[in-house]
């Protein structure tokens, strides 16, 4: 059945301009609210996002504490005004689903056995969704923890490609996602090349689910590049102020020189 919005015109162009492997621009601030632990601010095409990171911190309830090792626990949460239907707050199934999946690909690079009975808290407020949101929490997730010093092997990136109008597109678009056939959020450890998030909804081949994959893996790590450039920023900024040498001591009253005394001159013809 042809698709009643056409999302590629006849260039393979998409309905916002792009090649089928190009990502929407993204930007990633990261140290952006001063009382967490560390933070990071995203913007990914449409969406906006921001990562607020607590810990390691003693665990509660207590009895949740891991007496080996850090509990690494998020919460995804969409604002009421993210989307264009005002979603109903407070947690829903899909938010407890994304909360889940981002938490454990988190947990893969932390060196969770440092800290036992502590718990790191990941706190993902999407203030607004065009597609791709749990790729966009989980970038911009990964950069706030780095910001707060936990100790990580890596930083984790992620990116999803999939199917529209019978084509592989990298980064799905919010029509794209609705009408099209199939996504695949991927996220990785840049470093060793490990998944750590894969899911898929809608159908594609194994020969579409491997050129996909390979594409949002390529583009992680373009992403990566973006996320480590966020953090040098970060920390060129905190370098040149340590760096500001202190203003220089206000000179002795005995070293300081009497003025010159000003001799007025005097005007012509007075
Ligand atoms: O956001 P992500 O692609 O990771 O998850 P999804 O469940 O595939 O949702 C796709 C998109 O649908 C979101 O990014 C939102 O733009 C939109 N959405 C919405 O409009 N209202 C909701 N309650 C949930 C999602």
């Amino acid at each position: 059945m042809e698709p009643e919005v056409k999302l590629l015109d006849e260039n393979k162009r998409r309905l916002d301009g792009r090649a089928v492997d190009e990502l929407r621009p993204i930007k990633i601030e990261a140290g952006v609210l001063n009382r967490a632990d560390g933070s990071a601010y995203l913007e990914w095409g449409g969406n906006k996002v921001l990562a607020a990171v607590y810990g390691p911190r003693e665990a509660h309830p207590r009895h949740r504490q891991d007496p080996a090792r850090a509990l690494v626990q998020c919460r995804y949460n969409m604002a009421a005004f993210s989307v264009s239907d005002r979603k109903r707050p407070g947690p829903d199934r899909r938010s407890v689903e994304i909360s889940k999946v981002v938490s454990e690909a988190l947990g893969h690079v932390v060196f969770k056995e440092q800290f036992p009975r502590t718990s790191v808290d990941v706190f993902i407020e999407v203030l607004q969704a065009e597609a791709g949101t749990r790729c966009a929490g989980l970038t911009a997730a990964a950069v706030a923890m780095a910001d707060a010093g936990i100790p990580m092997r890596d930083l984790v990136v992620s990116c999803a490609a999939g199917k529209a109008d019978g084509t592989l597109l990298l980064d799905l678009g919010k029509e794209e996602d609705n009408l099209g056939e199939a996504d695949l959020p991927v996220a990785i450890v840049p470093r060793t090349g490990e998944i750590v998030l894969l899911q898929m909804d809608g159908h594609l081949t194994p020969e579409e689910l491997e050129k996909s994959l390979k594409s949002a893996i390529d583009a992680c790590h373009k992403i990566y590049e973006i996320q480590k450039d966020a953090l040098r920023r970060r920390y060129a900024v905190t370098a040149e102020h340590e760096d500001t040498p202190p203003p220089p001591e206000a000179p002795k009253p005995e070293e300081v020189e009497a003025p010159e005394p000003v001799v007025p001159e005097t005007q012509e013809g007075e």
